[in-house]
């Protein structure tokens, strides 16, 4: 097992470059499926999620080749299975996108129940929701999500819930629908948008991603295209706050501030300078981080992807803050590991109340989460003294390459391999074997 070793007290200074977006990365690579042409997908982030993708896809027999850091090059036409296993969804949320996606195309599905970060109960009626009202049939056997359709046609499709993953799942199974499919309640972020823009360019026509209504006229043929993914927007908004957590100095390049927007506003208000250019955002801090209040919303609110992370900015600041987490129930698993740092936070349901003591200690601590094991590198870095984070594989899912990018801005982080318990303790015996 790995861990990060992190000397806090370091200023990040310099210049970094966001990579492609995540939650974005995992729903359109699946979305290749529905194209009778190959395509290449470029600024393709290179973390465990996007890894676990390429595998599913090269296991139901699309030829995928790497081409250049970050580009895939994917011809889906050679495809003949429509499983996912559990072995792979049960490592990765957005193993759902490949049911909407092998709808669409073949009319039939067979995913395992994701699995993915645990914060709180994850339930996928929405998705099902979705599925049914095309046409299709769902049963649930074993783990396993079977779906299956005579024919999908065009529907109305109204959520119950603002939600990210049947809003996109929707626009996979109806873009080759027979007919009109307007998705109402949709989700809005930035990621639903390039997913609608991405199937586009292999000639769907969705109109209105982004807004709370999507139509979505079904077509026979989806072609094949070149596009490149987003920058992520909360990679963006984890190195925004790690810069203000050091007081720091940052040129943030590959971004969309369109994006950021909420984020910056949050930061500005704590006393953090932000200056916008095309692509990119300049982020220092010249004075004191002051409280301020979090709601975390779907988008363009604050993004609950970023919650773990502004909390642990508010630690450092001066005065009490209030976080409300609105959309998972458990996502304040990570307080417990700052306050082994020092931290003053209380949690009430949904409510967590900061202290803000202005400083954070180095301790041994371990990421119960993506964006929680995020959070625990940043106060690492504002930290005095060393923290230790294990189960970092948590953070390699969803950021490429985070400690290089770090170490490149003056941070003192290095990857240090531990042998787990059951190597060790297996070590031992072989040793003691020997010793006999
Ligand atoms: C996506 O998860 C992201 N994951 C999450 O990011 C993110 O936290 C979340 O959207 C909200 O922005 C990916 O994109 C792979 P939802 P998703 O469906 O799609 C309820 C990260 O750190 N709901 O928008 O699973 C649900 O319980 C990850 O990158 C239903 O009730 O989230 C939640 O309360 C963590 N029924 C709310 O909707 C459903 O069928 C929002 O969930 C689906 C969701």
């Amino acid at each position: 097992m790995d861990k990060f070793v992190v000397k806090g007290g370091r200023r990040l200074e310099g210049e970094v470059t966001i990579s492609g977006a995540k939650n974005a990365a995992v729903a359109i690579l699946p979305a290749v499926i529905l194209s009778d042409e190959p395509c290449t997908v470029e600024n393709v982030p290179y973390i465990s999620d996007v890894r676990i993708c390429i595998q599913i896809l090269k296991e139901m027999g699309a030829e995928v080749t790497n081409i250049g850091k970050d580009a895939y090059r994917i011809d889906p036409t050679t495809i003949d299975k429509f499983c996912v296993p559990y072995e792979y969804a049960r490592k990765m949320r957005a193993s759902y996108y490949f049911l909407g996606a092998l709808l669409g195309k073949f009319n039939k599905a067979r995913v395992s129940m994701p699995g993915g970060c645990p914060l709180g109960d994850r339930p996928i009626d929405q998705h099902l929701k979705a599925f049914t009202a095309l046409g299709a049939k769902h049963t649930l056997s074993q783990g396993m999500i079977d779906l299956s359709a005579d024919k999908l046609k065009g529907n109305q499709i109204f959520f119950d819930v603002v939600t990210v993953g049947a809003t996109m799942n929707a626009m996979l199974a109806a873009v080759k629908a027979e007919g009109l499919t307007v998705i109402e309640n949709a989700a809005k972020e930035p990621h639903v948008v390039d997913l609608a823009n991405f199937l586009n360019s292999m000639g769907a026509n969705i109109m209105g991603a982004g807004t709370d209504v999507i139509k979505i006229r079904g077509v026979e043929h989806l072609h094949g295209t070149t596009y490149a993914v987003i920058p992520d927007q909360i990679e963006a908004g984890t190195f925004m706050v790690a810069v203000a957590a050091t007081k720091g100095d940052v040129l943030i390049k590959n971004v969309i501030p369109k994006h950021l927007e909420s984020i910056t506003k949050k930061l500005e208000k704590i006393g953090v300078n932000i200056e916008q250019f095309d692509d990119s955002i300049r982020v220092w801090v010249d004075g004191p981080l002051v409280k301020t209040n979090v709601k975390t919303a779907p988008h363009p609110g604050f993004p609950t992807d970023m919650q773990s992370q502004i909390a642990t900015l508010l630690c450092l600041a001066q005065g009490t803050s209030i976080i409300t987490e609105n959309i998972w129930e458990q996502r304040f698993r990570y307080v417990d590991e700052l306050r082994r740092m020092g931290a003053d936070i209380t949690v009430n349901g949904k409510v967590a109340l900061i202290e803000g003591t202005g400083k954070l200690m180095g301790a041994p601590v371990k990421a119960c989460d993506l964006r929680a094991g995020a959070a625990l590198i940043i106060a690492g870095l504002a930290a005095s003294g060393v923290t230790e984070i294990e189960d970092i594989y948590h953070i390699e899912r969803g950021y490429d390459c985070m400690e290089g990018k770090l170490r490149a801005l003056g941070a003192d982080i290095e990857k240090v391999s531990v042998p787990d318990k059951a190597e060790e303790n297996e070590a031992k015996s072989e040793n003691d074997k020997a010793a006999v």
